[in-house]
């Protein structure tokens, strides 16, 4: 997730506008950032690894010259900070400048293609084909909008682009699936990834829909409808809206909370981390399938994520996974392990002390390490034999959510890309299971529209109880625990989370009259066996708070309230929908006890002591 930023102004100086700018995008991608502007025929950039102001105070980005800028602060995906990854990219003549906001899925190919007649690229990000594909437009073509409009039917994937050349006179702006909105002035024209970005000089905005493209010039803003053949046809002019947000408000996208905004972005990130490449996913399959033992090791949320994995690769792999809690690991991991065993370490921050201990420790035993984190450049990567990236984007709210989701569906995948080597899944069937995980975004999305409101007043109905259990079978367990885990560190309320069938065990004692337990149940195969486990805990007077597939009546006539899902969701992975509810539980059982959620006491982001 990165930012961008685009300005043509009617006078005055374009850099110092567009570096505040980016200021207040630092909250979507912080590791390398810069500016290109055009002034006279010529185009002049800084750029560099780091913080906006660290560069600012190095290299001074307010002497770039000219009225018309763009300008990106960087969330690296391919290829790791670095001012040669950092934005904008130019082509081979230094005539084109662009700034991306995505993932072009079939760069690669593109790269090579271009390199082919005779095109050299200066970085290792996918961005950089841009600028190379437009040069080649602007010799068949007439104007830069024309070129842009010709070569983004080749990208594959999800862009939001801002585009000078050295004509000097426009600036075009473009975006499929990545956000973009347009800013409008009487000073100049503007395009952003974010409200923020404008707040200060405008607050009239249009939002640029998918496959539309913008024209900026001091006259004003022109828009394009794009054909997948890649002409351009002029639309009509929009009419702006206008913002009431704060700068407070519109950094977390007009949400109270940053939490809430990460929970709403779930269904995006999800697409993007399912768009990792399956030759990356086959690398770390195949590794994982050379080795007798796989070990996982996490923390906390990513813990969660490896416990859900366990059911996924036992299932759908056949291979059987030892998950260990990072900062057990010493004291559980047989030391004769050695290269029989790869180790899967997956960290959002990338900075756990635990898990890198453990990895260390791991390491120095001779096992395989392979990585799943959010954070390009973080110190397990360095310890790393591979890495994948999951692509949540800055996760701000101290509480893992979004980062949560894309840990499971990387894992989800890679389950089915070592299930597909062993052979426990033909083709067919390893398809099959892609298109049912490809689902879930847009599960999500309804999950988001449908439960958010009923969830709410599920949280305001249980607020008072003092403790709760979270019960699930199989896959749930992990989702049971995840629950418990949220309320805990945000509402600050005890909960437990059980895998169901052992709650008779123990915990069954705590339970009487009023007691809340929160079930974690889809239509799976424990799902009797759940049943049961709800009897249980009805006999005892428990309050019954079931998530459940929509069409599961008896579950539902059975509980004291329902959170219903949808249900096509797949069951091989169901965490990545179930967990939703439970952290809108979280969230609004924090909100009414006077919490704030993105900063629950005691607990940081990265925990970095042992
Ligand atoms: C819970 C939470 C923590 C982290 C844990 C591991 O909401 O955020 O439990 O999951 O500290 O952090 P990473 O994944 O950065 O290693």
């Amino acid at each position: 997730m990165c930012g961008i930023i685009g300005a043509v102004l009617i006078r005055g100086q374009v850099a110092p506008l567009i570096r505040q700018s980016l200021k207040r995008l630092e909250y979507r991608g912080y590791d390398s950032s810069g500016i290109a502007t055009v002034e006279e025929g010529r185009i002049y950039i800084k750029k560099d690894k780091g913080k906006i102001d660290d560069i600012h105070r190095r290299l001074n980005f307010d002497l770039l010259p000219g009225v018309i800028g763009i300008g990106h602060t960087r969330w690296a995906t391919h290829g790791p900070p670095s001012r040669s990854n950092a934005h904008p990219h130019i082509d081979c003549n230094n005539r084109i400048a662009v700034v991306h906001n995505g993932i072009i899925e079939n760069y690669q190919e593109l790269r090579e293609s271009l390199v082919d007649r005779g095109h050299s690229f200066l970085s290792e990000t996918d961005t950089e084909v841009i600028p190379h594909l437009i040069e080649e437009a602007l010799q068949t073509t007439k104007g830069l909008d024309q070129a842009v409009g010709k070569i983004l039917p080749k990208i594959e994937g999800s862009y939001a682009i801002a585009v000078l050349d050295t004509s000097g006179t426009s600036l075009v702006c473009a975006r499929k699936e990545s956000p973009l909105l347009l800013g409008l002035s009487n000073d100049g024209f503007y395009c952003a990834s974010d409200v923020p970005a404008f707040l200060p000089m405008t607050r009239q905005i249009i939002v640029l829909e998918d496959e539309e493209i913008a024209c900026l010039t001091t006259q004003g803003a022109t828009l394009y409808q794009l054909s997948p053949k890649g002409k351009l046809f002029k639309l009509p002019p929009k009419s702006p809206t206008t913002v009431q947000w704060t700068l407070d408000m519109a950094e977390k996208g007009g949400y109270p909370h940053f939490m809430l905004k990460e929970i709403h972005e779930q269904p995006r990130v999800l697409r993007d981390t399912l768009r990792i490449k399956k030759a990356e996913l086959q690398k770390f399959a195949e590794v994982m399938n050379n080795h007798q033992t796989i070990c996982t090791v996490a923390a906390g949320t990513s813990y969660h994520a490896t416990l859900a994995s366990r059911y996924m690769f036992s299932q759908i792999a056949g291979r059987f996974l030892h998950s260990v809690v990072a900062s057990e690991s010493p004291e559980i991991i047989d030391t004769s392990l050695g290269d029989e065993a790869v180790i899967i370490a997956v960290s959002q921050s990338g900075e756990t002390i635990d898990t890198i201990h453990a990895i260390k420790d791991l390491k120095r035993q001779g096992c395989t390490i392979l990585v799943i984190t959010n954070t390009i450049d973080s110190s397990i990567t360095r310890l790393a034999d591979s890495v994948l990236y999951t692509q949540a984007g800055p996760e701000i709210g101290v509480a893992a959510t979004k980062t949560f989701v894309t840990q499971l569906a990387c894992l989800a995948s890679l389950s089915i890309c070592v299930g597909e080597i062993t052979g426990k899944q033909t083709h067919e069937e390893a398809r099959h299971l892609l298109e049912e995980l490809n689902q879930f975004p847009e599960l999500l999305q309804s999950i988001i529209r449908n439960q958010e409101s009923i969830v709410k007043e599920t949280a305001q109905h249980y607020v008072a109880k003092p403790s709760f259990f979270f019960l699930g079978r199989g896959i749930s367990r992990a989702t049971a625990m995840e629950g418990a885990l949220k309320i805990k560190e945000l509402a600050y309320v005890h909960a437990e989370g059980y895998p169901a069938g052992e709650s008779k065990h123990g915990p069954i004692a705590l339970v009487e009259e009023g007691f809340p337990v929160v079930f974690v149940a889809p239509n799976d195969r424990t799902r009797r066996f759940i049943l049961g486990n709800v009897m249980e805990m009805k006999s005892r007077l428990a309050q019954i708070i079931t998530l459940c597939s929509g069409d599961d009546e008896r579950l539902a006539e059975l509980s004291d309230s329902v959170i219903q899902m949808p249900s096509n969701l797949s069951n091989a992975f169901s965490p990545i929908g179930y967990v939703v509810p439970l952290q809108f539980l979280a969230y609004y059982a924090a909100i009414q006890r006077g919490y704030n959620p993105d900063q629950p006491r005691n607990l940081a982001k990265a925990v970095t002591v042992l």
